[in-house]
């Protein structure tokens, strides 16, 4: 596999707790794509990221709504698309695309970290710099 060794590391720090520790969670999962099909189905993985992404987005649109975050269309379009992505990822691979699998694990770290860096990095200063207190899901 191409991204055996991508995983958390300080770099993706926001230093907002739990930002930081949701996004945790979404690389762990993510980068379980890169598993092999002997070690657990890739549909399996898949589910387990979907569900989590459907959360963690959600948690972060109601931040946005909640603080009154002025991008909050832009990331919150950001966070549909991909979503819309892995569900078609999904709905392919399990209907014989097994090449979409691997093109997802590829592709997903590198769409991570631009979102980290750029929408999720902005709401994380917003709300440090606010001081606006916010709770998980
Ligand atoms: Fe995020
Ligand atoms: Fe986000």
């Amino acid at each position: 596999m191409t991204t055996p060794t991508w995983g958390w590391s300080e770099r993706l720090s926001l230093k907002h707790q739990l930002m930081d520790a949701t996004h945790q969670e979404f690389v762990t999962l993510c980068a379980a794509l890169a598993q092999s099909e002997e070690q657990s189905p890739f549909i399996d993985r898949l589910d387990a990221l979907i569900e989590h992404s459907i959360e963690h987005f959600e948690q972060e649109n109601r931040w946005m709504r909640d603080a009154g975050f002025p991008p909050a269309a832009c990331h919150q379009g950001e966070h549909d698309a991909v979503l819309q992505v892995m569900q078609e990822v999904r709905r392919r691979f399990a209907e014989g695309e097994r090449d979409l699998g691997e093109r997802l694990a590829e592709e997903l770290p590198l769409w991570f970290e631009h979102h980290v860096d750029t929408m999720d990095n902005m709401l994380a200063q917003y709300l440090i710099s606010n001081e606006i207190a916010v709770e998980a899901a």
